[in-house]
């Protein structure tokens, strides 16, 4: 049985490709067979495994306009244990978030592609952008359950009730089984006070899963992405690698 997370939250910067690009690849090394998706116009997490995102013509956009089949879209990631699967984003991807208001069924687009290769995969993440706009509706319609990154700053809880918010207003309109399977701290920075205390603090203040693995703030995971490799092939060693290992046996422990 396949489970798919939308790794979603509006802020932009708050480690959401981070999150989607390692947790893919760590599952991927788990012997997971992942699919990912990227569904940001930025396409961070298109080049951030390796590939050069304005030279692809096949990407989530062409799919959602029908222009081509969900499978002509996927790219095999490779170096990754031959189990994890992209498909791509670039700046395309901008018009999208207008173009999808005219068509029918608007929120369940991309639901309907992937229905027939959703088996194919354990896992599918896909990787939002940052805004609660038409993209993350469509993500959140298609999944069974939002993964919240929230970086370890001031501001973290701002913002996360308009999204928890959302989460709720898609469960009752769109998708009635979607729900938070839990929020991820990340950017953790271990010599100041204040990241300890935004964890307390959201602790205190939200009623949700909260995963147990809090990921460090480590320049290798800043750095890989420029090399195009997830952190598990770029330095296995890291700190920011050992921690998505443990965050992928934990999504890996939801299941049984
Ligand atoms: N744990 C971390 N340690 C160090 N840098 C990080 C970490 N997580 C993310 N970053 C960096 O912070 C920036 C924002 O992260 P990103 O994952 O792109 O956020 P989002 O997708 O939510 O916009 C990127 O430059 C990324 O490399
Ligand atoms: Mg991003």
């Amino acid at each position: 049985m396949s489970r798919m997370i939308a790794v979603a939250n509006q802020k932009g910067g708050v480690g959401k490709t981070t999150t989607s690009i390692n947790l893919s690849a760590c599952l991927a090394e788990k012997g997971k067979k992942v699919l990912i998706i990227d569904m940001d116009s930025q396409g961070n997490t298109t080049s951030g495994l390796g590939f050069e995102k304005n030279d692809l013509d096949k990407t989530i956009y062409e799919v959602l306009r029908d222009e081509i089949s969900i499978e002509e879209s996927i790219n095999e990631v490779e170096g990754c244990f031959g189990n994890l699967d992209l498909i791509p984003a670039n700046r395309n991807l901008a018009g999208a978030e207008i173009e999808l208001i005219t068509a029918n069924d608007m929120q369940y687009i991309l639901k309907n592609k992937l229905k027939p290769i959703r088996e194919l995969y354990d896992y599918i993440i896909i990787d939002c952008p940052p805004a609660l706009g038409m993209l993350t509706v469509n993500a959140m319609t298609a999944s069974d359950t939002v993964l919240v990154p929230i970086q370890c700053e001031f501001y973290a809880l701002d913002g996360l009730s308009q999204l928890i918010y959302t989460i709720q207003l898609i469960q009752e309109n769109l998708n009635p089984d979607l729900y938070i399977e839990g929020v991820v701290f990340t950017m953790y920075d271990a010599r100041t006070n204040l990241s300890l205390q935004v964890v307390e603090n959201v602790k205190d203040n939200l009623k949700q899963n909260i995963y147990k693995t809090i990921i460090p703030r480590n320049v290798r995971l800043a750095e890989a992405p420029s090399h195009g490799l997830p952190i598990n092939l770029y330095d296995k060693k890291s700190s920011g690698a050992e921690a998505y290992s443990l965050l992928a046996d934990e999504v890996i422990e939801m299941d049984q």
